[in-house]
């Protein structure tokens, strides 16, 4: 079993999770994740040791063998050579770069962003075409794809009637960002290998998803995940809940109208792990959407304010202007059954789940830069602002990850350079 994007927030509970149930698990990152923080200032607030600690310590308290293996899904030849040796009968692809705000920043991050997440999928595609073409594609891929139609959205495919034919097809997708778009072009191209070369796949599009604790982050601190804050790589609830503890406005953007889908960091491994166990047929191109339930951001935020309130905190609400270019207020009814129908129990959102994430993030608010936290960097129209310029120039590596054309570089050599952990 293969775990791609071991380090990253997703990514370590979902190697530890599987390695409790008995996979041998594979865990291949590059750190790239690392030094885009490196590059824009910002940090974990729950602190993360390095991938060899992470491994080493989760053997310790549980004697299983996490393999960790540095890989650039960039480089295919390293990449063809670890498919070679290890042939893994399922491979949980979550290796990208998985921010909106990161890829609108300019033209470098946009083509960045979509240079390392497509190339990185179809060289993993291909990869498991020619090394272990019985092998199971598991991809991350993310509800923002479809964007917030005036209809319902289905899960992957719509029927559609037109000038008295039918037939089903891959659902429309209107994206919100560079980032989405990537996801988009990784989800056709998937569809298409699974039809060219009968691959399995299974194209998971996921809510945003929120909470740090699973059974095996809580075992011991070197075991915890990321938990991002800043508005670059904070998801929305995720820092509601910074902002809360710290005792600083809830900042909503915008009228607060906008509705995603969202689930429970516990609910991503169970329905990873439904997928894995339920493998796709050969030639299919299964369409999971991966949410438990949709909120609005005003929702959210009414919630967390109820829970310290609850606590004897009172916790204001600011509504910013909206950096992104999105609706603020639109139908949203996207369909999730197909997880439950494979046995999904989700653990939903309420005031005791929100109150443990608060308190988690008590212990490290001191930890905490306010100003990453408070003011957005990216603007959709114009790009990285004068907060990204102050953080970024902060910065004294230089080139802490890759310029667009050392990344199209290392498709026809390997790596030279790696990033250091720190
Ligand atoms: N976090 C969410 O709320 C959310 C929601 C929907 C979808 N997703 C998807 O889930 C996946 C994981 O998200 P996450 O929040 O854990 O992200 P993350 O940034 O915390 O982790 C991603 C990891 O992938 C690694 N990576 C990136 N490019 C790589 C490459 N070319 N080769 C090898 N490793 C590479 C990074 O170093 C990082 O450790 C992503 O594909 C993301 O798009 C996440």
């Amino acid at each position: 079993m293969a775990v791609l994007g071991t380090d990253g927030y997703i990514g370590w509970p979902m190697a530890m999770h599987l390695s409790r149930l008995g996979y041998d698990v594979v865990a291949v990152d590059n750190l790239a994740r690392r030094g885009w923080d490196v590059e824009g200032g910002t940090y974990s607030l729950v602190p993360i040791p390095t991938m060899e600690q992470r491994v080493e310590r989760w053997r310790e308290l549980t004697g299983n063998t996490i393999i960790w293996h540095h890989l650039d899904l960039c480089d295919h030849k390293a990449l063809e050579a670890f498919m070679a040796e290890f042939v893994p009968e399922a491979v949980v692809h979550l290796a990208e770069q998985r921010s909106a705000p990161f890829s609108m920043i300019d033209r470098d991050h946009a083509v960045r962003t979509q240079v390392n997440n497509i190339v990185g999928n179809l060289n993993l595609m291909f990869a498991i075409h020619e090394h272990a073409p019985d092998c199971h594609l598991v991809k991350l891929g993310t509800m923002g794809e479809y964007g917030c139609p005036n209809i319902d959205i289905e899960e992957g495919y719509l029927t559609i009637e037109h000038n008295g034919r039918t037939d089903t097809l891959p659902y429309p997708k209107v994206p919100h960002s560079f980032y989405h778009l990537s996801k988009v072009a990784d989800s056709q191209n998937i569809h298409f290998g699974t039809r060219i070369w009968g691959m399995r796949a299974t194209d998971l599009n996921q809510g945003v998803v929120y909470g740090n604790q699973t059974e095996d982050t809580m075992l011991h601190p070197d075991l915890m995940t990321r938990l991002d804050f800043d508005s670059i790589w904070g998801t929305a609830l995720n820092r509601f809940c910074v902002q809360a503890a710290a005792g600083l406005p809830i900042t909503v953007y915008g009228q607060g109208g906008q509705t995603r889908g969202y689930l429970d960091i516990r609910d991503t491994m169970a329905c990873i792990t439904l997928a894995i166990e339920h493998p796709a047929d050969r030639g299919e191109c299964r369409v999971f959407n991966q949410f438990t339930e949709q909120f609005s951001l005003n929702e959210l935020a009414d919630m967390v304010l109820r829970v310290r309130k609850a606590r004897g905190w009172e916790t204001t609400i600011d509504h910013v202007a909206n950096p992104r270019v999105e609706a603020e207020s639109h139908y949203y009814n996207a369909k999730h059954s197909a997880l439950v129908d494979l046995g999904l129990e989700p653990h939903l959102l309420d005031e005791s789940m929100l109150g443990s994430m608060i308190e988690l993030v008590e212990q490290y608010v001191h930890q905490l830069d306010p100003v990453l936290l408070q003011q957005p960097s990216v603007n959709w129209r114009t790009g990285g602002n004068e907060v990204w310029d102050t953080y970024a120039n902060q910065s004294q590596v230089e080139a802490a990850t890759d310029s667009v054309d050392a990344l199209v570089a290392s498709q026809a050599r390997p790596r030279e350079r790696q990033l250091q952990q720190d």
